[in-house]
């Protein structure tokens, strides 16, 4: 399973990237707006600094809501570097511009997918990464995972390349469980990373390990 970290926060995406397990970074404008990254200029240099850091794919958001505005912001954003993966939301106009940009080769990945029916919609208008948000299903006493189950069988049942990207990850135990339900890639905050690290028993047996050998020595 690929590692993306889900911020665009430069000094994150440095840490993640210097763990040496990371596959790429997903954004989205509230992330943006969360580091005080504002207007159109930043927000694309912004894009940039982030490919510049990382060598895998980088999700970047239309704003635009409208086919006509999409296909614009989204060549946009595809011109900016190779990493660039055009981030579309789930919407009418948005199934058109997948369709589009999947016809003119530029990458895409769906965003807002919160059912298993948006899923394979997207998969069928060509989109590369389609991106159930696990965390705010779960928000609303719905579960999160079963989704990542669901479009797993369907992708699985037609062979359909379009790569699932578990979205809205919160802590540890969903990466754990998106692996194990056969994800292609997730994307979590650097603390949801972070978390696969730790286990007492190793702390605990590194202290050990450590006080007998200055034992002999
Ligand atoms: O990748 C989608 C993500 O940014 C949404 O996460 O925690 O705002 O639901 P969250």
């Amino acid at each position: 399973m690929k590692f993306f970290i889900d911020t665009a926060n430069l000094d994150q995406i440095r840490e993640a990237q210097e763990l040496g397990v990371l596959d790429g970074v997903t954004t989205n404008p509230s992330l943006m707006a969360k580091e005080g990254i504002t207007g159109r200029n930043n927000i694309l240099k912004h894009y940039v600094d982030i490919c510049n850091i990382v060598d895998g794919d980088v999700s970047a958001e239309v704003i635009a809501t409208d086919l006509k505005g999409m296909i614009k912001e989204g060549e946009e954003l595809a011109d900016l570097h190779e990493q660039i993966v055009v981030k579309i939301p789930m919407i009418r106009d948005g199934v058109k511009a997948l369709k589009y940009f999947s016809d003119k080769g530029i990458r895409t990945n769906c965003t807002l997918v919160f059912s298993p029916g948006q899923a394979l919609l997207a998969a069928k208008a060509g989109a590369n990464y389609v991106s159930p948000f696990i965390g705010r299903l779960d928000d609303i006493s719905t579960d999160g995972l079963s989704l990542i189950a669901e479009i797993r069988l369907i992708y699985d049942n037609y062979q359909i390349e379009t790569q699932i990207l578990a979205a809205s990850i919160r802590h540890t135990m969903h990466i754990v469980e998106c692996a194990k339900l056969g994800s292609d890639v997730m994307t979590g905050p650097l603390s949801s990373i972070e978390g696969l690290l730790k286990h007492p028993l190793t702390d605990i047996g590194l202290a050990k390990f450590l006080a007998d050998y200055k034992k002999g020595n």
